[in-house]
Formats: structure tokens, sequence, C-alpha cells
């Protein structure tokens, strides 16, 4: 059991790393222990291999493990404000959680009030104080399990939340079995049965596995890369479900349920593959994903262009399509990469479904109030479909009518499972905190849509055969920017001492400033922006001499004069620009420091293959830095928190 959840953390170690912990009791002796470490999972797994650990093992003849690796939101990161959480000295009850409790406080000065001592500062310490609360006043009802927890849910003001709790209590079950769907997806059970959840949805474990004889064995994860190595037959949960295992067997309850309500889900199979979370010869992860791109991308669009008809066909929104054709304009909403996905097609949207197309960050949609109409059509881009901003700005557009339409690289996420329609991008796994090539296939995903929109469109079709071509040669294109690394790296060798670097472009290559930007503020945390080219003069200008290292993006396509006079403004001021430009081009190259030339595609792709230089940049520049790719302090791959 030791060993299965320090590889599942370290599966998960991804979303989230400031500290972890464990709770895990034994068979014969019900005591709950609790081992906590700060910092990352490595911490934790070097603790659990002292002595006094593998005696506990030993000794407690461990049949139960829960573990959780902690991304601060409140109090410090630190082994006490790890979780587990528990109720008491005595470890009856134990609780893992992600999500934010917003009353948390008032909570703790009522159960103060009632002299239970807290020794965290965080929010999640409230529930297994309420849940044992609940348990001492429970006078002589015969409290269920999902009922004690059913009881403490209600009283939490929070954000989705995901908890995990183990009693120490033989609790009663109320035994509502789950009906199995058995549709095509569903094979025999195996022995083991794999639970897999989300992250914003709850879930609950508990008490007294007491036989080891039972064949089954449960395993509970907010993410399917933690369990993938011992099934891959799940169940995702929904919105409001507690499952329970009382006494070796499985129920599922529902939020509020009503009587006679029987849960049905289906079983289903995951199609990832244990080396696609796996490292292989790269140093990281995110490295891994760079040299994924040209094979990521074609598969976002198998199955889905065909070149002989230039027809593009993307499953998950056909039925929809004569009702998004109609709308009165699209609205494309995320966070981080995702955002910049969206503003990187604007244009190419705009020109193809001729429709207004606002791009919007979700957390400022939401503080806004924007106003959303029953006939706009909204999407959602996210890699993790989980990002608690996008999926509120979803339940905001759900509540005025909108037709809401999911982009993510995860199937059975919540976002894919709460918009009316969506694409799956397909780019498999990322794990890579730095988003890459999921930003990429987010890119032809949203193109493809906007080829498929503008199918009926005479006067578009000269401009869609250009790009369906484009999309055709792209994966080979990729291989050949990925052929740049070594020079990009002797880039980064002269760079990554600098405080600042600024990026630069306009038009179709202005996202790619941005994301490019963002990449070396989350890996090397270097100060670093996203310039558009247009507003140089209007400020950032007076940034620029001989000390500052500026990238500048210089394409051929309609900006091309104009990002030209950027660069005399720029060499006017002493500024060594380090330019992206296109094969052969002299005139842009005599007034470079340096450039970095790239194969020239049709102008609304370019940015796919503009923004990898950047991408390897920046992994260069963490490496030579001396930081952790992977692990970027103070960041999470999915921030299921506001
Ligand atoms: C976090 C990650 C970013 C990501 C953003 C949106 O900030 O560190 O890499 O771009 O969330 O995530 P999503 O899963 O919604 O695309």
């Amino acid at each position: 059991i030791f060993e299965t959840l320090v590889k599942g953390l370290q599966r998960l170690e991804y979303r989230g790393y400031d500290s972890a912990g464990k709770a895990l009791n034994g068979i014969n002796n019900n005591n709950i222990v609790l081992i906590k470490k700060n910092g990352k999972v490595k911490a934790l797994d070097e603790e659990l291999y002292k002595k006094d650990c593998m005696d506990l093992e030993m000794e407690l003849d461990t049949h139960f493990g829960m573990a959780h690796t902690r991304w601060a939101t409140h109090g410090e990161p630190s082994a006490l404000n790890s979780h587990p959480h528990r109720s008491d000295k005595n470890n009856e009850f134990v609780v893992i959680h992600n999500g934010i409790i917003t009353n948390y406080k008032e909570l703790k000065k009522y159960l103060n009030s009632k002299g239970y001592e807290f020794e965290s500062e965080t929010d999640t310490e409230v529930i297994p104080k309420l849940i044992k609360y609940v348990y001492d006043n429970r006078e002589r009802e015969d409290l269920s399990f999902s009922t004690l927890v059913e009881r403490v849910i209600q009283q939490l003001v929070r954000s989705p939340l995901l908890i995990g709790v183990r009693s120490k209590y033989e609790l009663s079950a109320e035994h509502i079995p789950i009906q199995y769907n058995t549709g095509e997806l569903c094979s025999p059970l195996s022995d083991i049965i794999t639970l897999h959840t989300h992250t914003t949805r709850r879930i609950s474990s508990t008490t007294n596995l007491q036989s080891r004889d039972k064949a089954v064995e449960y395993y509970f994860a907010s993410d399917a890369s933690a369990i993938i190595e011992h099934t891959n037959k799940v169940i995702y949960l929904e919105d409001d479900d507690i499952a329970a295992v009382v006494g070796g067997k499985l129920s599922l309850h529902r939020l509020n349920r009503l009587a006679g309500e029987v849960p049905v889900r289906a079983i289903q199979t995951l199609q990832m593959e244990l080396q696609e979370i796996m490292k292989g010869n790269f140093e990281a992860f995110m490295q891994k994903e760079i040299f994924e791109q040209p094979e990521s991308v074609f598969n976002t669009m198998r199955g889905r262009i065909c070149f002989d008809t230039n027809k593009v066909i993307l499953g998950g929104l056909k039925d929809h399509l004569k009702e998004i054709k109609r709308c009165r304009r699209l609205i494309m909403i995320g966070c981080g990469t995702s955002f910049h996905a969206a503003v990187a097609t604007r244009q190419a949207l705009e020109e193809l479904t001729e429709l207004p197309v606002m791009v919007e960050l979700a957390s400022d949609f939401l503080d806004r109030n924007t106003p959303v109409f029953r006939d706009d059509v909204c999407f959602y881009i996210s890699q993790s479909g989980e990002t608690a901003d996008t999926l509120m700005a979803l339940r905001y557009c759900k509540d005025r009518g909108a037709l809401t339409v999911g982009v993510t690289n995860t199937v059975g996420s919540s976002i894919s499972r709460d918009t009316d329609c969506g694409v799956h991008i397909n780019a498999g796994p990322e794990i890579g905190v730095a988003s890459t090539k999921a930003y990429t296939s987010q890119f032809v995903a949203l193109i493809m849509f906007g080829l498929m929109m503008s199918e009926d469109r005479i006067s578009l079709q000269t401009r869609r055969l250009e790009i369906i071509n484009g999309l055709r040669i792209l994966p080979e294109l990729i291989k050949k920017v990925l052929t740049l690394d070594k020079n990009i790296k002797s880039i980064a060798d002269e760079l990554y001492e600098q405080r600042s670097l600024l990026v630069m472009g306009r038009g179709f290559n202005y996202a790619t400033c941005l994301e490019g930007a963002l990449k070396i503020k989350e890996i090397p945390y270097m100060h670093s922006e996203g310039i558009l080219a247009g507003e140089l003069k209007h400020g950032p200008l007076a940034l620029i001499d001989k000390h500052m290292p500026v990238i500048m993006i210089i394409m051929r396509d309609a900006c091309y004069t104009k990002c030209q006079n950027a660069l005399q403004q720029v060499t006017a001021r002493s500024g060594r620009p380090i330019i992206l430009c296109c094969q052969d081009d002299p005139e842009v190259s005599k007034n470079a420091y340096k450039t970095i030339e790239l194969p020239q595609t049709v102008d609304c792709l370019q940015g796919i293959l503009s923004v990898i230089p950047l991408q390897l940049l920046s992994f260069h520049l963490a490496v030579l830095r001396g930081y952790d790719v992977d692990c970027p302090r103070s960041l999470a791959k999915s921030v299921t928190v506001e």
C-alpha cells in the first residue's frame, strides 16, 4: 500500500507539490496513522522508508491508505497544513480535500466554542472536526456513513469540492447499490474496480474493510493517471455523488436524493497508456511534450479532416452546427495558455465564421458580470477540463441560456461533461505544468471548427483549401522546427542570466508573444512580457536599450511591413533583437542580433510554429537556471480553486 500510494501521488504530483501526506490503517489494528511531510512526494517517500514507518507497515498489515498532494491556498506549505486532516488526536475521522471552504472561519469559531481544537491554518480542517461534532451529537440515532457525510457537506459554503473521508468507526451503510449501465464500454468486471472521479466532485470511502478475502479492491482518485497502473476500468462520479465503501461493499448515494432513486453509472474503459504518462528518455515531461507535438497535432486532426473532399467533421459538434451558425456571437473563455489559444485563433475564426468573436479570461469575464444571451455560443477552452474559473464561467453562461461548447483534453472532465457539446483535442495526457502540446492542439481544434463552419461559404473556399493544405503538412513542419533545438539552447546560454525578456509581435503572432512570455515566467521565473508591436510606441519602447533582451516575431504576413517598422524603432534605440522570422529573409536578418528561421506556412497557422522555439527556450532557460522544469514553484497543473 505504501508503494501504491507513493506511485499514485508521484503521478499526480504535477497537480500540487507543496506538501504531501498519508493516512494508513491495518486489519488487525484499527488505528489510523498519519504521516505528513513538507515539500515534494519524494520527501514523503523518504520518510516512509525510515525504519519506524516500515515497522509500522508490518505492524499495521495495512489494508487501507489515503494520500494527497497539496497546493497551498489557506496556510503556508508545511507538514502540519498538509492533508489528511483529522478530527482529534485519536484520528477518528481523517479527511483529504480539494477545493475551498468559504465559511471556514465561522465554522471554526463555532467548533472552537464547542471545545474542538484546531492544529492547522487550513480551511480543510473544519471538515473532520465537523464530522466528529455531528457524530458526537448523533444521540441514539443509527447514523449511516453517507448521512453523516451529507449532513456535514450541507453546512459547508464552498467552491466545488472533492473529499475523501475515512472513519475509524464501523458505521452502518444504506447499501444503495450502483446499477452498472453495461454499455458498449463495459467489459466484465475485473477483480479491481477503480472509482475515478474529478477534483470538483465529491467522493467518500469508509469504514472497516475487515476481510482480505474479499476479491475487490477499490481505488479512488481525482485523476486517472494515479490508478492507470492498476486498472483501466473506471466509474466517473457525478456532482453530488457520495460513494461509500462499508463492510467491503461499494454503494453510491446522492446528496439530497429522492426516495427510491437508484444511481446508474457506466463502467468506462480508459484509453490512457502507462507509457503516455512516463518521461521516457526525456529530462522532463515538458520537454517530452514539446517533442510530441508532430504526433499530438496529428492526433487532433485524425479522422476529422478529409483531405480529398476538404471536409472537416468534428463529431461532437455536428448536431449543433445549425444552432451555432444562427448565433449572434462566439465567446471564447479560458485561463492561462488555454486563453492564449483563443487569442491565437480569434482572427481566423472571425474570418471563417463571419461572426463577432470575443475572447475572455474566465476570471475577468465573471468579475464583469458580462452580459450573455440565449443566442450566444460560449466555448470553454481547458486542457484539464477542471479549471475552477472556467467551470464557473460555464455555469454562469448556462444559467443565461447560451449554448455551451467544451474544448478539452480530458475525457470525462467536468467541462466536457457539463457543456452541451464539444471537441476533445486528443493531445494525450499533458503532465508538464507548463502547457505546450495542449496549446498547439487547441489551436488546431479551433481552426478546424472555423473550417467546419465555413464549408458552405463559396467566397471562402480558396482560403479554406489553403488552410486545409497547411494543416496537412503541419506535423512535418513542426518536426523541422524541433530540429532548431540546439540553436535555441545556444540562445538560452546567452540569456539565462538576464532578469527580463520582452517578446514582441502582432497580428497572427501576437498570441505567441503572450504564450511565449507566459512560458518564460512559469518555468525559468524570468520576468517576461508579451508586447503587441503596435503598442510599442505607446510605452514599451521606453524599455529598449542595448541591455534589454528582446525577441521579435516577424513573419511574412499582412503585418510584415508594420513589424519591420517596429524593428527599425528597436534598432534605432540600440536594441539587439533576436528575431523569429521565415527562412531566407535577408531584409529582416540583416537587422537582427540573432535569428531563428522557421518554415513558412499559412498566416493563420504560423503561430503553431512560432510558439515552439519559445517553449524550447523556456525549457532550456529553466534547466540552465537550475530549476525543476516539471514542478515550478507556486504553480499547479489544474487550478481547481478560484
Ligand atoms: C494553470 C496551468 C496552466 C494552464 C491554466 C489553465 O494555470 O498552470 O498551464 O494554462 O491553468 O488550465 P486548463 O486546464 O484550464 O487549460
